[in-house]
């Protein structure tokens, strides 16, 4: 068997990330922490998750709370301390569940010994971890390139007279992987983690760390943020940086690492992921998480259709079968609610949350799911005005529309409201206590009111809730050869409402028929495909008796009338002749 199709625990786990400072806070300061997340430990294992992805926990200033660090080997003592990991990482292990990190390497906090160090001086021994460039002749930047929040990514020091770097915020100084050294001290970190126990990374922006350091003039002048990202996506020593950390760290352990990598072709995953490369393990699929985003500016949303969607999902099925590994999600901490952005939040919050939960656990990818997705969590209804927010780039934005550019604010806010990644980051929603049961304390964002309705209590002893069916999906995707492995096929592609489609592996075979729409859908299937099902068995639905009388018409050739985002699993249906 080539080595790319290799059984792997990484291609077959289930990934659950917690964003800790949301999760659960055991002390009652408001904030989550380490003994917050042991304590719901029974929980995650009960859902079937079986790897953990904890967002940065490092000593942080808190400007991009926790992708700023200060120091990579320490706690932040908002979280706890440096047992308490120990503690987790142990009950993980009891569990026979594993704990990656969030490995930040593009950049460190301006707060951080080495930046305080280069920026001293022109001639300290750190000046060179990082980017320095003269200001260009009218004493501006030394070039036009934006940040991921959309202002110069470059910024002043008057002491030295010379710009730094920063992708992100000026408080995240990006760090110059050209230097050797630089290389080697970050190798050495992964390796205390990885000595602790730690079972992998989730790399941050990795695929950002080589520079086109000649700096030319961006071209994509049009674009809000991040206007020159051609010139340090995948840059040119990228390969050669990823294979070194390969050879010097992530050989030696039996681990899981994935590359959270925007703006890659399937080209470059297939070179990242591809194990003859010895790089990294997976990148995550991004693409389908932005079908909402205006490609000029992130905040403005564009429209979408179905058949966008079927797109992107069949270049990454079927373009990388056999050829690269990636890892899927749909949401996380830097985004919307996933049923407020691809489902329904309001009157079919239920049923599309099924539907997506669905949707992502019977691809090909290794799943990652956010916090509170597993019920159903849905945007924060607290951004009345920018005040209200608290993350760094819709601030930013803010600042830039409505201050610089004179734009209405409540055209901004709407925009914020919409896109803000406060709205994925509200308190997990436990019970309908007054903080959900996150705290005893006001946490450090507001609680969805939302959760007198939305909370895990409520669900986990109900047979119909969409925990439930994340459970019992996670369960049947753990014991199916084709789920994990299998190829992936579109059935009725030209359909504007449905999205079908097959996996199948050996004599294992699965259709999954998803409305992935708010309105009723008559379907009738063509004949070669109802005949398929003769054999098949409904093994999953969103909507009991419904969705087993809308199978049996199906079947009989008959037409059916699917509910707003009804979606049903069938396996075992035959094998066409070909
Ligand atoms: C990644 C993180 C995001 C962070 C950024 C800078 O995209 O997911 O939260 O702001 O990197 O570290
Ligand atoms: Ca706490």
């Amino acid at each position: 068997m080539k080595k790319i199709m290799k059984p792997e625990f990484w291609k077959e786990s289930v990934v659950y990330e917690i964003y800790p400072r949301s999760f659960q806070d055991s002390n009652n300061d408001g904030i989550g922490d380490l003994q917050g997340i042991i304590s719901r430990l029974d929980y995650l294992q009960d859902l079937g998750v079986d790897v953990i992805w904890l967002s940065p926990i490092y000593t942080t200033m808190n400007v991009d709370y926790g992708y700023d660090v200060i120091d990579h080997c320490t706690i932040n003592p908002e979280y706890g301390t440096m047992e308490d990991l120990e503690q987790l990482l142990e009950e993980l292990h009891g569990r026979n569940m594993r704990l990656i990190l969030d490995l930040v390497i593009n950049h460190t906090s301006d707060q951080h010994e080495w930046f305080k160090q280069a920026r001293s001086s022109r001639d300290n021994k750190y000046r060179d971890y990082y980017f320095w460039r003269d200001p260009a002749p009218d004493g501006g930047p030394p070039n036009n390139w934006t940040s991921f929040l959309g202002d110069s990514m470059w910024q002043y020091d008057r002491e030295t007279e010379q710009y730094y770097l920063h992708s992100y915020s000026v408080h995240q100084a990006d760090l110059n992987w050209d230097n050797p050294e630089v290389r080697r001290e970050m190798h050495q970190m992964m390796r205390f983690w990885l000595d602790k126990g730690v079972d992998g990374y989730r790399i941050d922006a990795v695929n950002a760390i080589s520079k086109d350091t000649s700096f030319p003039p961006a071209t994509d002048t049009h674009k809000m943020q991040a206007n020159s990202s051609e010139f340090y996506k995948n840059g040119p020593h990228i390969h050669e940086y990823l294979h070194e950390m390969y050879t010097e760290v992530f050989s030696h352990y039996k681990m899981f690492t994935t590359g959270e990598a925007s703006d890659v072709s399937l080209e470059d995953v297939k070179e990242y992921t591809n194990p003859e490369r010895e790089e990294m393990n997976m990148v995550l699929m991004i693409e389908a998480s932005k079908i909402c985003d205006d490609p000029d500016d992130m905040w403005k949303s564009k429209s979408w259709d179905l058949h966008e969607l079927k797109e992107i999902v069949a270049k990454w099925q079927n373009d990388l079968y056999g050829e690269g590994w990636m890892g899927t999600y749909l949401s996380n901490h830097d985004h919307p609610r996933l049923v407020s952005y691809l489902g329904d939040e309001g009157e079919y919050r239920v049923e599309s949350a099924k539907m997506l939960g669905i949707f992502q656990l019977t691809l090909r990818g290794t799943p990652y799911i956010y916090q509170g997705d597993e019920i159903g969590m849905t945007n924060s209804p607290h951004m009345h005005t920018i005040d209200d927010v608290t993350e760094q780039q819709a601030r930013m934005y803010y600042e830039l529309m409505v201050k610089e550019h004179g734009e209405d604010p409540e055209k901004i806010m709407k925009r914020i409201r919409t896109k803000a990644r406060d709205n994925a980051r509200t308190p997990m929603q436990w019970d309908d206590s007054t903080y959900a049961g996150f705290s005893e304390h006001e946490p450090w964002l507001p609680v969805n009111p939302n959760k007198a309705e939305i909370h895990v209590q409520d669900q986990t002893d109900d047979p119909h809730s969409i925990f439930t069916l994340y459970r019992t999906l996670i369960h049947l995707r753990r014991k199916s050869a084709a789920l994990l492995y299998g190829k992936y096929e579109c059935m009725l592609s030209e359909h504007d409402h449905i999205f079908a489609y097959t996996r199948e592996w050996n004599d294992e075979h699965w259709l999954i028929m998803l409305n992935f729409s708010r309105s009723e859908t008559e379907l009738q299937l063509p004949q070669e495909l109802a005949s398929r099902l003769e054999t098949a068995e409904l093994i999953l639905c969103t909507h009991e008796d419904h969705s087993r009388e809308v199978a049996r018409a199906l079947i009989s050739e008959q037409p059916a009338t699917l509910k707003p985002y009804e979606s049903l699993v069938f396996r075992g249906i035959s094998i066409l002749d070909s």
